[in-house]
């Protein structure tokens, strides 16, 4: 082991090897299918330094055998959380909105779905924190209000269980709304609790959004067919045929006419049968 190929902080707190930053690298794209390549093996140190500080660990070389254990399976929940990256935000890429909004109205007014049992299913995939599912409740809230008689479930699954935990809570702190546009921002400001610069999603925007931890390589639970599936910012951080395998099965789930939307640097470069492409990173199934 050459000096060169380990890592350690300025002050030289944990040495990283090569060896060590690939069997954890295999580690996580074995339990997540998130690449990180050698431009991450700071972040990887950076985010795993706190969880040895927190066990009390002198080396890599001990976490690394923790993971080797029997006592694995717990520190692995741990490994995932601390490693996949939840950078999201209120409307993030606000496009996708105005096309949800526009297919939420088509809905409404179909008369085959008006005669039916008038449910609508959206799946927030790779939720994060919970922003992308409540900007989805507040845009039907505030731009469909027609929806208002139909069964609408958001299903706002993630990985990382920290993640799941502040999106149940539904409290965020004021700034997040800073940059959303205004009729959003006066629909979030006029329905939430604001205290101590803390805002509460109302009730009526957390009822409909339903938090569960869902790996996104595993098998998927659900049954019936999506009427919308948002999944941005999550497909970048694997490689490519886990990201086609994906969008194929977000494909298969999603019903005739039923919308994909993915992240801005997602767009996908082979055609995917059924999907078509109808505005940025916006893909409608075959109807
Ligand atoms: C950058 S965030 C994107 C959040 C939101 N969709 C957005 O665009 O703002 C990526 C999320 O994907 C989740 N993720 C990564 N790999 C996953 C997997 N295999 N299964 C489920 N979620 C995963 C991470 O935990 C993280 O919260």
């Amino acid at each position: 082991m050459t000096r060169s190929s380990q890592t350690s902080s300025a002050s030289n707190e944990f040495v990283l090897t090569d060896a060590e930053f690939k069997k954890l690298t295999n580690i996580v794209r074995e339990l997540t299918g998130i690449v990180l390549g050698d431009h991450k093996r700071e972040m990887v140190y950076g985010r795993l330094a706190r969880r040895l500080r927190e066990l009390g660990m002198q080396s890599f070389a001990q976490y690394c055998s923790l993971l080797d254990s029997k006592e694995s399976e717990m520190e692995t929940g741990f490994l995932v959380n601390a490693i996949t990256t939840n950078l999201t935000k209120f409307y993030r890429e606000s496009h996708h909105f105005d096309f949800l909004t526009d297919h939420l109205k088509t809905i409404c007014n179909d008369p085959i779905r008006r005669s039916g049992d008038k449910s609508v299913l959206i799946w927030s995939a790779g939720c994060s924190s919970g922003e992308e599912p409540y900007s989805i409740a507040s845009t039907i809230l505030s731009s469909v209000p027609t929806m208002a008689q139909w069964q609408v479930k958001i299903l706002a699954t993630d990985l990382d269980t920290n993640m799941l935990a502040t999106g149940q809570a539904g409290i965020y702190s004021k700034n997040s709304l800073q940059d959303i546009p205004s009729d959003y921002a006066r629909v979030f400001q006029e329905n939430t609790k604001v205290e101590n610069d803390k805002i509460h999603v109302r009730e009526r925007a957390k009822d409909l959004v339903h938090f569960k931890q869902l790996n996104l390589l595993h098998p998927w639970p659900m049954k019936k067919k999506y009427d919308v599936i948002f999944c941005r910012n999550v497909l970048i951080y694997f490689d490519g045929p886990t990201k086609e395998g994906l969008v194929k099965r977000y494909a298969d789930m999603l019903a005739p006419g039923g919308m994909l939307f993915l992240g801005h640097s997602e767009s996908l470069q082979n055609k995917i049968d059924k999907l078509t492409l109808i505005g940025r990173t916006a893909y409608r199934k075959e109807a």
